[in-house]
């Protein structure tokens, strides 16, 4: 009887050679066993010589080929019989891939489906430590996770893609990943290393407890979202125990603190954002808007941002730039424009004369939008009413800062301080004024440069929104002179 020892690096490519060339020589499943490794568990096993890969065409669906190439990585050890079994039927069974009562089928399909859970774990879970520069270009990380099934291979190529600027290793009992000069290899996997904790972990652990809401706890959501298994390698998980046990007080809490009717406060604001000329700025100094502006429930951003983020900048500058929200960069930060979007401008402005540290820095909308996907956190454009609502907060800077001239980046921007998103491309370069008469220059936002794919056009619009900060700067000029 033959006995097929797959490789345990591409293992899928062997099974498939391997399952080309016994089916090539009409090897039944019963006549033939299958292994992941020989048995000493040589690292670079070769399938044995009697079924050598074979330069044999075989037809078969592309539903199968799609199935095959998630579970040969099932833990199962009777996975690789299971898909020769089932590619043997193919050849006398048409529409056996569509058979949703076939019990082997439906048996590969929940392997299919348990190796891409494991797979989004581990894009979601892994949590990189900084490990020293080799040299100064690269920086050097390293991750030690446990999946379920040996799904490093198949998802490490994720990795490289997302984080090709940087050496990384992944290790697992099982196998180990290395990104080193944008070439990924495998070696043999390796008891748990000695990984230093480093700065990051704290602020996932700050990220996590403000994130979550404990009048929204729900521990089964949670746990089939965050299975405990990998909580010991998530440095934001040693939190969990203590949110879930002081959950139900901190909500009661919350509700106890709850207005039943809307303070003089909030009557008084509400009042004046009916009134927008005659708004006035609660706070008197910009500390004290900070605290304010963390504290805001006026629209439901609040609710998974991490932080408010306030304007930076002197309390008297004459230029205040506002742009559209913080991004993730800026909600971890608790600073604006710190992210891609803020070093593109940062650079634009400095060629245009504008020195950033002269002027106030700030957004129409403090809290960041977004939506979760996997790990990252995409960024959703604020609405109409949460500019409206968040109005109130920009006015406020507005007032204390008291700037000669507001440079609004993009629509977002616009609408809050003019009222009207529509048509920024045509009013880019022309001066409007907020309802309350402060000039208003109005450009495009600098991630809308960022998010052009076309090298020549990016290139023409950098240069003209570089065109549009250098007149800004003169018509401040102009200002200042009287
Ligand atoms: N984009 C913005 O509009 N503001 C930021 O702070 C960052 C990105």
């Amino acid at each position: 009887m033959p006995h097929v020892a797959l490789p345990r690096i591409e293992t899928d490519k062997a099974w498939r050679d391997a399952a080309r060339g016994l089916i090539a020589r009409r090897v039944p499943p019963e006549e033939v066993t299958w292994s992941r490794g020989m048995a000493d568990d040589d690292l670079f096993a070769q399938a044995p010589e009697e079924i050598a890969p074979t330069r044999a065409t075989l037809k078969v669906p592309r539903e199968f080929v799609s199935l095959a190439g998630s579970v040969v990585w099932h833990r199962d050890p009777e996975r690789f019989a299971r898909l020769y079994a089932l590619l043997w039927r193919l050849r006398s069974e048409k529409g056996l891939m569509e058979d949703r009562g076939d019990t082997a089928l439906a048996k590969l399909r929940s392997m299919e489906k348990a190796v891409h859970r494991d797979r989004h774990k581990m894009t979601a879970f892994v949590r990189f430590r900084e490990i020293g520069a080799r040299d100064a270009a690269r920086r050097r990380f390293a991750a030690w996770f446990e999946p379920t099934h040996f799904t490093l291979e198949p998802t490490a190529p994720f990795f490289a893609r997302r984080f090709a600027d940087m050496d990384w290793m992944i290790a697992t009992p099982d196998l180990t990943a290395a990104f080193e000069e944008g070439r990924l290899s495998f070696h043999d996997g390796e008891p748990k290393p000695d990984i230093p904790d480093d700065a990051t972990e704290e602020l996932w652990g700050t990220y996590f407890r403000n994130i979550f809401n404990p009048a929204r706890l729900k521990i089964d959501a949670m746990i089939s979202e965050m299975p405990k298994k990998y909580w010991k390698n998530l440095p934001e998980a040693r939190h969990i125990p203590e949110m879930i046990a002081t959950a139900h007080a901190r909500a009661e809490a919350m509700q106890a603190a709850a207005p039943t009717l809307p303070p003089p406060r909030a009557a008084k604001i509400t009042e004046r954002l009916a009134a927008p000329g005659v708004v006035r700025a609660m706070a008197d100094d910009l500390d004290q808007l900070h605290a304010e502006e963390n504290a805001c429930t006026r629209c439901p951003l609040y609710e998974n941002a991490t932080q408010a983020v306030p304007g930076t900048g002197p309390r008297d500058a004459d230029l205040m730039v506002v742009g559209e929200q913080p991004g993730d960069q800026e909600d971890l930060a608790g600073r604006p424009f710190v992210g891609p979007a803020g070093q593109m401008f940062d650079r634009i402005a400095r060629e245009a004369g504008i020195d950033r540290a002269q002027a106030f820095v700030t957004n129409a909308v403090k809290h960041f939008k977004f939506m979760p996907k996997g790990k990252r956190r995409i960024h959703q454009n604020p609405n109409t009413g949460e500019i409206k609502a968040c109005r109130f907060w920009l006015q406020s800077e507005i007032e204390l800062v008291r700037p000669k001239l507001i440079l609004s980046m993009g629509g977002t921007a616009a609408e809050s301080l003019t009222g009207s998103r529509k048509g920024i491309l045509s009013r880019r370069g022309t001066i409007e004024k907020t309802a309350e008469g402060v000039p208003v220059f109005l450009t495009v936002h600098p991630s809308y440069l960022l998010r052009l794919p076309d090298p020549a056009l990016r290139d023409d619009e950098t240069a003209k929104f570089c065109a549009d900060l250098k007149s800004a700067q003169a018509h401040l000029e102009e200002l200042r002179a009287g």
